[in-house]
């Protein structure tokens, strides 16, 4: 067994912990403190939040997504798939060596999605994305932390609170789409955005495809409005 070799890490701002990128021949890590937030190994389910919201959104004319956080670009290389030419992504990534890193030693693996002219990369808190803009949004993909819960930093369960949802639905145009990716079920969560007039879907995705590896939880709700 290959052994990990550590990279490089960076501090999370406003979070006091780091974010680690790990290699073991040709597969990569990205952790926080000890655990898990991406593998490279693993990506099925990360494009099929990208798969399942812009399923909803890519016909209308000039689509904008807006996906937090970078990774390791899985579900902006999936967007950009699914999206024509007049498609527009906005990609918010806290880390900005998260971004150094998809430019650098990560850049193949999900084929290079950063050089495609579609793509603005903004290194900033998500959450300042949605507080400041209006129906702006077709989708909005969230996979920062690996359920609702803050795990890249403890701030980040703002997104998964009434406000930050309440932010997401003023964000979001006309039956417009957030998706929320997690690793497991989680009940509590699942009540929440109906309780903002979100009407919500939950689907389950495997990690590695159709019928192979770990089951993880994708919610799609839906802008009544
Ligand atoms: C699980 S990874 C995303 C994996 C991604 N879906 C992919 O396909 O590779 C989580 C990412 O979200 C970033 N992140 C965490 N909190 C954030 C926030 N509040 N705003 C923007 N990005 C954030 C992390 O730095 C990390 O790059």
């Amino acid at each position: 067994m290959i052994p990990w070799e550590f990279l490089e890490s960076a501090a999370v701002p406003g979070g006091g912990g780091e974010l680690g990128l790990y290699r073991r021949g040709g597969e990569f890590s990205i952790r926080v403190a000890s655990r898990e937030l991406m593998n490279s190994r693993l990506h099925a389910s990360e494009e099929a939040l990208a798969e399942l919201a812009c399923a909803r959104v890519a016909a209308r004319p000039r689509p904008r997504v807006l996906i937090g956080g970078l990774g390791m670009g899985y579900t902006t290389a999936a967007t950009l798939h699914r999206l024509g030419a007049d498609g527009q992504v906005v990609v918010a990534e806290l880390v900005p060596v998260v971004v150094e890193w998809n430019r650098g030693p990560l850049a193949d693996l999900a084929g290079r999605p950063l050089q495609d002219a579609r793509v603005t990369v903004r290194e900033v808190d998500i959450a300042r994305i949605l507080q400041a803009e209006h129906r702006a949004y077709d989708a909005i993909l969230l996979d920062v932390d690996n359920g609702p819960a803050g795990l890249t930093r403890k701030g980040n369960d703002w997104l998964y609170a009434r406000a930050g949802l309440e932010a997401a639905y003023a964000a979001l145009r006309r039956a417009g789409v957030l998706g929320v990716w997690s690793a497991s079920p989680d009940r509590a969560f699942a009540k929440r955005p109906c309780r903002v007039n979100f009407e919500v879907n939950e689907v389950c995705v495997r990690a590695r495809g159709p019928g192979r590896g770990g089951r993880h939880t994708i919610w799609l709700a839906v802008r009544s409005s």
